[in-house]
């Protein structure tokens, strides 16, 4: 509950970030905009927000252009060099794929990307266009071929620009303990396996935990890549809290107008806020706590800034390796062989297993 809530971290304490670049899914609404704002607020030299919607990032523009502290000029050039924004449906993966390239016109180096948009508890049960479960392909496919194909820009920051580190943040929710199993099969089903409200808070759910199955396979793929600059790669993964953003409005259609917007108003009144969710994103961003000793790596926060554990299902490693390499199958049958160029693959699964071997009896 938001009264509750531990901080610690807060947005004022986000340094200055000029010369830093950032990519964010879903950066005009919601916590996303409160995460876009603050990163403006703190100069940072380019934030590329990736979302389908231009209308909402037209009126988070308008927003932000009020905030004379965010130091967003007038013209229209130079707002379309400091926030540039980019139309994907990250549960398209043609459209993931096409966003890249636009990207890297705008930059040669990404020091924070926030895997942030997710497509909430939906009534009816859809599928992308490859047919995979509408809310899986979006939340966790579009951000696993998204931060594969930016791992030579996030390299290059690194290796070329000097950058001693950077952060990835995934967003995923406290709901992902209400998925117990996550069969793979499942996951291009043509219709719903479950009654219909049951069936929408699971398969957000199911893919909640896939982000953070994500978050950690990844980490484990770049420890045990060659490449040096891997090494300086954090991946970490939060719950934002319970926030009254747009993802609430599912509410009305399951339970009628009256109780929907109640609800709604409840977490308004007793839940976070979205600066709450944005700092613990920026916390893990910006934070020297993630890089000392040991590092933060796949590590899953709550509101504000506070370790938490995760569900057994989450820890499940071999679930995790088994997912990547399902959805790298995946996108290599859409999108052919050689989807990632050799610079953007990672080391595959069983090199991992073998490494995670070698330090074991090490
Ligand atoms: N609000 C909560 O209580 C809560 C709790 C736990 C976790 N979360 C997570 O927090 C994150 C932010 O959610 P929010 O509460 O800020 O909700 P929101 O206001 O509805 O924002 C969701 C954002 O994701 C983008 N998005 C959705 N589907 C997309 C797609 N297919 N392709 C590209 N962008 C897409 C949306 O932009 P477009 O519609 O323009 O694409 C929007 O910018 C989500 O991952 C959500 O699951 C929220």
């Amino acid at each position: 509950m938001g009264p509750f809530t531990s901080h610690q971290f807060s947005l004022v304490k986000t340094p200055c970030l000029e010369g830093k670049v950032a990519v964010i899914t879903g950066g005009q609404a919601g916590v996303g905009c409160e995460i876009t704002k603050t990163l403006l607020a703190c100069h940072i030299k380019k934030v590329i927000v990736l979302a389908r919607s231009g209308r909402k990032f037209d009126s988070a523009l308008e927003e932000w252009r009020r905030l004379p502290h965010l130091g967003i000029v007038k013209s229209e050039n130079d707002i379309e060099e400091t926030v540039p924004f980019i139309q994907c449906d990250l549960s398209d993966v043609y459209s993931v794929r096409d966003a890249v390239p636009e990207i890297e016109k705008y930059t040669d180096r990404v020091d924070y990307v926030f895997c942030n948009a997710g497509l909430g508890v939906m009534d009816k049960y859809a599928i992308s266009p490859q047919g995979i479960e509408a809310v899986f392909a979006a939340n966790v496919v579009g951000h696993q071929v998204l931060l594969t194909l930016l791992l030579p820009l996030m390299r290059r920051t690194i290796a070329e620009h000097g950058a001693s580190d950077v952060r990835v943040i995934v967003t995923s929710s406290s709901m992902h303990r209400l998925c117990r199993e996550l069969d793979l099969s499942l996951l291009q089903s043509s219709g719903a396996t479950k009654p219909q409200l049951f069936d929408g808070i699971w398969r957000y759910a199911r893919s909640k935990v896939g982000t953070i199955l994500l978050a950690r396979e990844f980490t484990e793929r770049l420890l045990a890549s060659p490449n040096e600059a891997d090494h300086h790669i954090y991946v970490n993964a939060f719950n934002p809290g319970n926030i009254a953003t747009e993802q609430m409005d599912v509410w009305k259609s399951y339970f009628g107008f009256i109780i929907g917007t109640l609800i709604k108003l409840f977490f308004a009144i007793f839940g976070q806020s979205t600066q709450d969710g944005a700092s613990t994103a920026l916390y893990l961003a910006v934070s020297p706590d993630v890089t000392r000793g040991k590092g933060m790596r796949g590590e899953y926060l709550m509101p504000v800034a506070v370790k938490d554990r995760t569900s057994n299902l989450a820890e499940n490693r071999p679930l995790a390796r088994e997912l990547w390499d399902w959805v790298d199958t995946q996108v290599t049958n859409i999108l052919g062989e050689n989807w990632g160029s050799p610079d953007q693959r990672l080391i595959d699964g069983a090199g991992v297993e073998k490494k995670e071997k070698e330090a074991s009896t090490a």
